[in-house]
């Protein structure tokens, strides 16, 4: 049977298996929560590479057909890695910058992504092809994965965080939000509280499922139609069942149709 693998730090990448069930609900999908280590943004590079590469093996052992590395940090940091050492089709996941760039009108963009991924190579080289009367203002993240993590999504601390965050961009009229890290979907509503409507908020999520889908139909992998419904493993390297709960109150699909199963690995 087809599977999918959907790796990230922790509970982001739920927001690219959100988007994969809608458009691709045939597939199996493993969805891989390295939340022990979480969050990878304000580690070293060498750390987020080595333990990147060592998930995917885990996972392209575990029978996954094609890998989404549904973690800006992990991509900037070691997709060309896991690409080179793995023969399956690896999707990765890029702040969208370039897409963000082409949709302002007052050339004023703000970023908000984790540190390690605005300071990595990736990006910064991705920031040089784009068109220099285009003002992109960087703000790291610092504290909102934690939250995200510990299930403290709409609190007064998550607020007060994300005010301070989008002061800068605010104050210096940018139009369009770019969500760099796969967390951040699930802050939209209170972005939208704090920056308005006016401003255009990017996330890629669908545009990376979109990718999967070329990718899985160039290589010929197919879910064959079946009698049972789809299987979602469930791993964290936490707690499984935390894992479960999180994607029972993030997810928008519809869970009841599919077979779960949790696990918590350990992958030393
Ligand atoms: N969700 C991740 C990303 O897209 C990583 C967040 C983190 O662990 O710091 O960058």
């Amino acid at each position: 049977m087809a599977s999918i693998g959907v790796f990230d730090s922790g509970v982001g990448g739920l927001s690219i298996l959100d988007e994969a069930l809608q458009q691709l609900p045939s597939y199996d999908y493993i969805y891989f929560a390295d939340s022990a280590n979480a969050p990878y943004g304000e580690k070293s590079a060498q750390w987020i590479a080595t333990r990147s590469l060592q998930i995917c093996n885990y996972l392209s052992e575990a029978g996954c057909d094609a890998i989404v590395v549904a973690c800006n940090t992990a991509t900037a940091e070691a997709i060309a890695a896991i690409r080179s050492e793995l023969n399956i089709p690896i999707i990765g996941v890029e702040p969208g910058i370039k897409p963000a760039a082409m949709q302002t009108q007052n050339r004023v963009v703000g970023v908000l992504a984790t540190e390690a991924t605005l300071k990595s190579d990736k990006f910064n080289a991705l920031l040089a092809t784009l068109p220099e009367d285009c003002q992109f203002i960087k703000q790291a993240g610092a504290g909102l994965v934690p939250l995200i993590e510990a299930g403290q999504i709409d609190t007064p601390e998550m607020h007060a965080l994300l005010r301070n965050h989008l002061r800068p961009m605010q104050e210096q009229g940018a139009d369009t939000l770019v969500l760099g890290c796969t967390h951040y979907p699930f802050l939209k509503k209170i972005i939208r509280g704090i920056v308005g409507d006016s401003i255009t908020l990017i996330d890629t999520s669908d545009a990376v499922v979109r990718q999967l889908a070329r990718q899985l139909n160039q290589r010929e992998i197919v879910a064959p139609l079946k009698e049972h419904p789809s299987t979602l493993r469930l791993l964290s390297t936490a707690n499984a069942d935390t894992l479960q709960a999180m994607a029972k109150r993030l997810l928008h699909s519809d869970l009841s149709k599919l077979r779960i199963e949790t696990k918590t690995v350990q992958t030393e």
